[in-house]
């Protein structure tokens, strides 16, 4: 292969119209489709009397490790910086994850998971405990946490159909999180209140067990396991609850 076929759904501003273009690269051995989308920013530069606009596209570590560089490769959910141009067939189509506003081209706005974050109160009161103690993320048992490493890429929503307009759920990375803080000795002081926060509209119940999420997740989080715990401590809380009222 000499040259790559890269046909990108791209959109100048949030509120504008989607459309498509299509670049000729130059093929190497070995190329990433990040490396790929850079390339279209070095032939502009080069002045080769092409009149494109580089194409925007989010990737900080390039390796794996940050999520930002999730979108939609040849109609799955991928990371650009972790998938090879030559295990995929030619042309190579790129759109940006449908399940979050765009910024540009292939930036989405990833604000949502932020906010469901905030819904279950995913996060740890530092002032509490003692940091050089280790006891803040110390595990039980051997010490493996299965459900630990998201990468809030926002793979699991993408393919989520539970995740969509017309319902709240939050989505399977909530659980996965919720449920890795839950294994830490500081998350696990706290997580009766999350439990009963993730019984609530939008919540766990609302998981259709399709795990799809399963499939996607880049950093390998056993995610409807996360989802079948917490759903049981949910009950489990709920009924507690409702017993002590
Ligand atoms: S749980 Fe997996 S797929 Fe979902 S946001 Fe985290 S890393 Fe991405
Ligand atoms: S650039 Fe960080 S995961 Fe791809």
């Amino acid at each position: 292969m000499d040259v790559v076929t890269l046909k990108i759904r791209r959109q100048d501003d949030p509120d504008g119209l989607a459309y498509w273009e299509k670049f000729e690269i130059p093929f190497e051995s070995g190329m990433t489709v990040a490396r790929a989308l850079e390339s279209i920013g070095e032939l502009i530069e080069c002045g080769d009397g092409s009149t494109l606009s580089p194409v925007a596209f989010e990737g900080l570590c390039g390796k794996g490790a940050c999520g930002a560089c999730t979108m939609i490769i040849n109609g799955r959910v991928r990371l650009a910086c972790a998938t090879l141009i030559e295990e995929l067939e030619d042309p190579v189509t790129l759109m940006p994850l449908g399940k979050f506003p765009v910024v540009r081209d292939l930036v989405i706005n990833r604000d949502s998971m932020l906010a469901s974050m905030g819904r279950c109160e995913l996060w740890l009161d530092v002032d509490d405990y003692e940091l050089r103690s280790g006891e803040l993320f110390s595990q039980d048992g051997d010490g493996q946490n299965r459900f630990e490493g998201c990468i809030f890429c926002g793979a699991c929503l993408e393919a989520c159909p539970q995740y969509c307009d017309r319902s709240r759920y939050m989505g399977a990375f909530v659980f996965g999180n919720m449920a890795s803080l839950n294994l830490s000795t500081a998350g696990r002081k706290t997580s009766e209140k999350r439990f009963l926060l993730s019984a609530a509209r939008g919540g766990v119940a609302d998981c259709a067990g399709v795990s799809n999420c399963d499939m996607v997740c880049p950093a390998g989080i056993e995610l409807s396991s996360a989802i079948g715990e917490i759903n049981r401590s949910a009950i489990s809380s709920s009924m507690k609850n409702y017993f002590r009222a």
